[in-house]
């Protein structure tokens, strides 16, 4: 594995992981693993070409293509980056309800983790990684220097999202995204591979009720404890 220091934040969708990560790697300087995007793609990709999860021909066909994406990321002015597909802008696409649905459907496939697999440590380089994810810290980085697990409730994230699709301008109801949230943690935390859970050493941190500001100070402390930001 890599000398360079990987720090993990894991944790549910909309728990507010990835603007923390995103905060932090701006902050730091380091780079950002984004592994959500990654099992976004292979849906999109599924989704695009017609594969069914449940047939075997097809996942065969998923795990070719998993292990051959094209992908690059682009840092974004402002918050984030932005995704390239065989050249195509897919960030906002692989946002879609049903790109998240079919991610969270590919992800329980054990050979479509294992494709990733490589191409997610080989992000861990000089000066630095953050990687976002759900078994960042348990599976793909286990050494890594510093573990977070940040959760919030169900009715938060809920409410997170319906807002962002209300700015958005997006028909939404919030109890159907609450019922696919909870079905979605579900389906995340009770797969035979990779479920979603804290690793034993991670520091789990619950951003219910707390703006981004709060959690990032938190994180921050612990940052600074490792000696990888002084102010
Ligand atoms: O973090 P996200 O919502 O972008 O993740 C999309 C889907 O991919 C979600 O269903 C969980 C899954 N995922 C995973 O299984 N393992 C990861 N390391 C990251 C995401």
């Amino acid at each position: 594995m890599s000398a360079a220091p990987v720090m993990t934040l894991d944790g549910p969708g909309g728990a507010g992981k990835g603007t923390l990560a995103s905060a932090l790697a701006r902050e730091l300087g380091w780079w950002l693993l984004d592994s959500g995007a990654l099992y976004r793609l292979v849906g999109l990709v599924a989704l695009r070409d017609g594969l069914d999860a449940a047939l075997p021909t097809d996942c065969a066909t998923a795990v070719a293509a998993s292990r051959g994406l094209d992908i690059v990321f682009e840092p974004d002015r402002g918050a984030g980056q932005r995704v390239r597909l065989a050249g195509e802008d897919v960030t906002d696409i692989i946002r879609s309800d049903a790109v998240s649905d079919a991610a969270s459907k590919w992800a329980v496939q054990p050979a479509i983790r294992e494709a990733l697999l490589a191409r997610q440590r080989d992000f861990a380089s000089a000066p630095g990684l953050i990687a976002d994810g759900r078994d960042m810290g348990t599976v793909i980085f286990p050494d890594a220097d510093l573990k977070l697990y940040i959760t919030a409730s169900a009715e938060e994230r809920a409410r997170r999202r319906f807002a962002q699709l209300s700015d958005q301008h997006v028909d939404a109801n919030l109890d159907r995204i609450y019922r696919e949230i909870l079905e979605r943690d579900a389906r995340d935390a009770s797969r035979e591979v990779a479920p979603l859970k804290p690793a034993v050493d991670a520091h789990v941190i619950d951003t219910t009720g707390e703006s981004v500001t709060t959690s990032l100070d938190k994180v921050r402390r612990l940052v600074r404890e490792k000696g990888w930001i002084h102010a």
